[in-house]
């Protein structure tokens, strides 16, 4: 008796936080505008982490040692454990990551571990957040996360990108935007292959 294999593809999906807490931010343009782009060019299933919905509290414990962490905590935990990947927009304050963004990051432990994570990292100014990556990647190597070489950088994200997250330049950023995301699912795809 024959056997027939079907092979199922099931679309990775992609985790994308967006850390700005801050009122008037802009950031969070650039998380619209991977929402938009991965979905356009149905690269993945996809939904945004929002801090600023999540409003955790400033860290005083990693999750799985508290006796009882609320709701939102445990939601971004789950989040985090089943996305396929992960891509983190950070803006640069002060050369580094946002204060809001490293708190969630302490939150989990084994979440991140194995993980492929991929950075965009984002400011008003000509530089595109260079600074912020330094640290940020360490933390999310530390932690053993599979961080992803390709970093996107995006300066003068406030003229290039409208609140909606639409580049002003839309040719340009999708070609360099779907080549990032395409590095995230190579890594997805060598990970699967490994386990
Ligand atoms: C506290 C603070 C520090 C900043 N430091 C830097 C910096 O070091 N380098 C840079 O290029 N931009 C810096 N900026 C400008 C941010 O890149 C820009 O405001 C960006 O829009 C911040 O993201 P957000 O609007 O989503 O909060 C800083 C902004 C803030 C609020």
């Amino acid at each position: 008796m024959g056997f027939l294999f079907i092979k199922v593809y099931l679309m990775p999906n992609i985790a994308i936080i967006s850390p700005s807490v801050r009122k008037g931010r802009k950031s969070h343009r650039i998380a619209l505008y991977f929402l938009n782009l991965i979905n356009v060019k149905n690269l993945a299933e996809s939904e945004i982490l929002d801090l600023l919905k999540y409003n955790f509290p400033l860290f005083n414990e990693r999750l799985k040692y508290m006796e009882s962490p609320s709701s939102d905590m445990i939601t971004f935990s789950e989040k985090i454990k089943s996305a396929d990947g992960v891509i983190i927009i950070s803006p640069e304050y002060n050369g580094g990551s946002p204060a809001s963004l490293k708190n969630a990051i302490d939150l989990l432990t084994d979440e991140w571990r194995r993980k492929p994570v991929a950075f965009v990292t984002v400011s008003d100014g000509n530089f595109g957040g260079t600074q912020a990556i330094i640290s940020l990647q360490f933390t999310l190597w530390k932690l053993g996360a599979l961080t992803v070489p390709a970093i996107l950088r995006l300066p003068n994200i406030i003229s290039s990108f409208d609140e909606n997250g639409v580049p002003a330049d839309k040719q340009s950023i999708d070609k360099r935007g779907t080549a990032f995301v395409n590095q995230l699912l190579w890594q997805i795809e060598a990970k699967k292959r490994m386990f």
